[in-house]
């Protein structure tokens, strides 16, 4: 039986080609070419002014936190629901992420649960738009504008969702991208920062340079301490490629989700990535939830996956629930969802005979 995977990239020729090019010509005066490009061919996709290529998008997040000056004794609102990689830099910063819960359809930072969540120490509300899923940007720039602070959307896992008319990570005051080898488009490592405020890029330029001043005359000598999350020519070549393809990426993701809820749509017990009105989802993880009354045992479903060569993965556990940060109990709606929910597998390549057989799993977990 051939294995099912989670993620997987999709190489083709074009991104070989241009590697290529990178390891045979991109050096000496030519070593930034490739990062130059897909920098602005990334921000022209998105159509904002500026991004920044990193190795990491956990580094673009440590970044972006600096750069609006986050430290010592901020609080920074994070949702409950996410990879810990959204909470970790605000820590590393010496700040403090407070962790507000998640929606039951949008399974996104709840806005009015932000609200009770404002201080005055307050500094900037972190959103993520969760597997495609999109956050409510509308309600969270206008809390954000009321009580004056700085909005970064992480969206990592939301390349390509357009939220009225937008693409996701051209609304808040700074935006971050994954392309790690499970995301929609990779570059082995990496990820991007991006803004349409010249300030913030200068600045975010300058602490990715280990705090090096543009126009000092001394060749080593930063002003700042500093960090250096850059990405190599070679990674940036392989992501120009996968931006030229990423209206293709993106649309097959869609299939994807679709051709699932052609074989498993009928199930009134199941509830999915939700796209409300005004928004396109991109998809990038296709997941399920279970009534609550089903009782799931998920152990038996994940046995019945690996059973079948299919991998899968689990929904977030909340962040306040791993150990080394405080627990907080009262955010319901991520304590509960993790429970029943489990991602499915969606990559470029899947066929719809495996998308059905990953369904088929699912009907035999349910005894149907
Ligand atoms: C929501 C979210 N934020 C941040 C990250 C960190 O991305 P990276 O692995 O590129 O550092 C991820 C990656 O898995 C993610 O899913």
């Amino acid at each position: 039986m051939e294995k099912v995977y989670y993620t997987k990239p999709s190489i083709t020729d074009l991104e070989i080609a241009y590697v290529n090019d990178a390891i045979r010509t991109g050096w000496g005066e030519k070593c930034y070419d490739y990062i130059k490009r897909f920098e602005t061919a990334f921000a022209q996709y998105l159509k904002v002014e500026y991004a920044l290529a990193t190795a990491s998008c956990s580094g673009a997040i440590h970044l972006a936190l600096a750069s609006l000056g986050i430290g010592e004794g901020d609080e920074v609102i994070v949702p409950e629901t996410t990879w810990v990689a959204t909470a970790s830099p605000v820590l590393y910063l010496g700040a403090k992420p407070v962790f507000v819960d998640i929606e039951a359809d949008t399974w996104c930072i709840n806005p009015e649960k932000i609200r009770e969540a404002i201080t005055p120490r307050t500094k900037a509300i972190m959103v993520v738009h969760l597997y495609g899923n999109i956050a409510k940007m509308n309600e969270i720039m206008q809390i954000a504008h009321e009580h004056n602070l700085y909005v970064i959307e992480d969206a990592a896992e939301a390349l390509g969702s357009v939220y009225q008319g937008r693409q996701v990570g051209s609304i808040g005051d700074m935006a971050v991208f994954s392309f790690h080898g499970t995301k929609t488009m990779t570059t082995g490592e990496g990820g991007m920062l991006v803004t349409n405020n010249s300030a913030l890029i200068q600045q975010a330029r300058m602490l990715n340079d280990h705090g090096r001043v543009a126009g000092e005359p001394k060749m080593f000598f930063p002003h700042h301490l500093g960090y250096k999350y850059k990405i190599s020519n070679l990674q940036a070549a392989l992501g120009l490629a996968q931006t030229e393809r990423l209206a293709d990426l993106v649309a097959h993701k869609i299939w994807v989700f679709q051709t699932y809820k052609k074989y498993l749509g009928d199930l009134a017990c199941l509830t999915w990535n939700c796209e409300p009105e005004g928004t396109e989802n991109c998809f990038w993880l296709p997941t399920i939830v279970f009534d609550k009354a089903l009782n799931v045992d998920m152990p038996r479903l994940l046995a019945i996956f690996k059973e079948n060569q299919i991998d899968t993965r689990t929904f977030f556990y909340p962040l306040s629930s791993l150990p080394f940060l405080d627990s907080v109990p009262t955010n319901v709606v991520a304590y509960d969802l993790c429970t029943r929910a489990v991602n499915l597998p969606s990559y470029f390549e899947l066929t719809e005979a495996q998308i059905k057989r990953v369904a088929d799993c699912v009907r035999v977990f349910l005894n149907l």
